[in-house]
């Protein structure tokens, strides 16, 4: 049994955030996602929808069979097929749970279900006892909890719970409600539901008037014990509660807020990047807890006193999420045992190929960059990940342009073993490469979103390029770094065509795509 003051994370990363536009990610993504989870020692994933597509199915497989001490969970609606293909998706995890909801809001009955009160009664208590004989753990959804009438929703709750239910969780689908008024919600709920104590209340509130995390804390005083949240608030539009500022507010709070989560936020810096590198959603610099600017001291007289005492304005030490002063790691002279070290301290454990490479990669930039940083380091790996065997490599690029002329670009692609050259024109540098790669690489893809960063500071800082593609509904994102901005430009365009290729395969093979199901 849960401890009282024990909050469940429920971390919906892979679920409610993966629904998101442009943040779909693939099964290797996904396993990478759900390790950092693991290693941030949430207590629930939700690794996916299983009857929302086979991408989807698959991903929740393989994340059973590698789950340790984490809890997975499917979404499934409230009918038996969903139910089974969640069921079948789980059976490799030790540790399970099926999520199963349905709207309870009259305006999602009447419009969206087309089903009566009554309907939607009967359909709990058959959805939850099915999913009850197949599996002890049973969450179940009152999708737009916040806006449905109130003694349905105890109803509905009431009759979940006697079905079997044993966690009922309350969103706020639509991020409508007001702090105040979400935890006399529950309040009121665990007032008047009668079997409320055999259930753990969670809450699950989208971000759309930016109180996703207000929401979250504000039902935590009322008595909900867990909350649904995400890395980096990622989520249907303007996404869910943010996980690091929960847990962060919680374990900051403490003398407010009495509970406690078992979150190792030591990993928090790391999983915020690890999701920016692999959706290509950058957090913004002024986002708590892991924006770049969370923890900067700009101004003359707060670096006067944080020299003299840093908790005068510090809440929280930068070193609590991860986030370790951005030290002069390495040098030109470092060998590749040093070099495994420090990604070791980092966090990575990375395979001996996968170090070779990454080193090998090191070594070309500490040629070009003289001071090599925690960040730069953060930035090679991610670019050994995204450039690992790859069907189509960039070989060489040569760019040729200024105020005075057209650019020319030559590019040189291996493409399955074959080595293609090709020039091209273009309106600017980045156009002309982009036109000579897709002139090796068909494809209708529209590029929705070119963004470069620079890693570090200095002038020789390595730019990091997100690239986003769409072609017929399918969107990939790819990222690369490098000291040349025009060559981390064409690595991106080319990473993001990769995964589009993957995915054409996966269409027309019928596994794989992430579709953004109607429910
Ligand atoms: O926002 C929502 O209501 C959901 C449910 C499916 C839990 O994501
Ligand atoms: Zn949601």
């Amino acid at each position: 049994m849960l401890k009282n003051n024990k909050i469940l994370i429920f971390d919906t990363t892979l679920r409610d955030g993966e629904q998101s536009p442009g943040c779909s990610m693939n099964l290797s993504e996904k396993l990478k996602i759900f390790e950092m989870l693991q290693a941030l020692n949430v207590d629930i994933v939700e690794a996916g929808f299983a009857i929302a597509s086979d991408g989807d199915f698959e991903a929740i497989k393989e994340i059973s069979k590698i789950a340790k001490n984490t809890k997975v969970c499917s979404l499934a609606r409230a009918a038996k097929d969903d139910i089974d293909r969640a069921h079948e998706a789980l059976q490799a995890a030790f540790n399970f749970r099926i999520h199963t909801f349905i709207a309870t809001s009259d305006l999602h009955m009447k419009y969206k279900l087309r089903m009566s009160r009554e309907q939607v009664l009967e359909n709990i208590k058959e959805s939850v006892l099915y999913a009850r004989n197949l599996c002890d753990d049973v969450e179940w959804s009152a999708e737009d909890g916040s806006r449905s009438d109130f003694d349905f929703l105890c109803q509905c709750v009431e009759i979940a719970i006697k079905s079997g239910a044993n966690t009922i969780n309350i969103p706020d689908t639509v991020g409508y409600s007001i702090p105040g008024e979400f935890q006399e919600l529950i309040n009121k709920i665990r007032n008047k539901v009668s079997n409320i104590d055999k259930a753990i209340i969670s809450v699950h509130c989208h971000n759309d008037l930016g109180l996703a995390v207000a929401n979250s804390l504000a039902a935590l005083d009322a008595g909900a014990r867990q909350v649904e949240c995400t890395i980096n608030g990622i989520g249907e539009r303007a996404g869910n509660a943010s996980m690091e500022e929960i847990v962060m507010a919680i374990k900051t709070r403490k003398d407010y807020i009495p509970f406690y989560t078992d979150v190792n936020t030591k990993k928090i810096v790391q999983s915020s990047r690890l999701l920016s590198a692999i959706t290509g959603f950058a957090v913004q610099p002024n986002k708590a807890i892991v924006g770049a600017n969370a923890f900067a001291h700009e101004s003359g007289i707060h670096q006067d006193g944080m020299l003299k005492h840093n908790q005068t304005y510090e809440i929280m030490s930068p070193e609590s999420v991860g986030l370790s002063k951005s030290k002069l790691v390495l040098g030109k002279h470092s060998g590749r045992h040093a070099f495994k070290q420090k990604l070791i301290e980092m966090g990575y454990n990375l395979g001996d190929n996968f170090v070779n490479e990454a080193f090998k990669r090191f070594k070309d930039l500490s040629d070009k960059k003289k001071d090599i940083y925690d960040k730069d380091l953060v930035a090679l790996v991610d670019n050994e990940v995204n450039l690992n065997d790859e069907i189509i490599k960039l070989v060489n690029l040569n760019v040729n342009c200024g105020s005075t002329r057209n650019p020319k670009i030559s590019v040189k692609i291996d493409y399955k073993g074959k080595i293609i050259e090709k020039t091209k024109s273009g309106n600017g540098p980045v156009d002309s490469i982009f036109k000579a790669i897709n002139s090796v690489i068909q494809n209708n893809a529209k590029l929705e979103l070119f963004q470069i960063h620079a890693v570090t500071k200095g002038t020789d800082a390595q730019a990091e390029v997100t690239v986003r593609l769409n072609e017929d509904g399918l969107s990939v994102n790819g990222l690369a770094s490098d000291t040349d901005t025009m060559v981390a430009s064409a690595n991106a365009y080319i990473v993001a065509l990769n995964k589009l290729i993957e995915k054409r395969k996966k269409r027309t093979s019928g596994i794989g795509i992430s579709s953004s199901t109607n429910y």
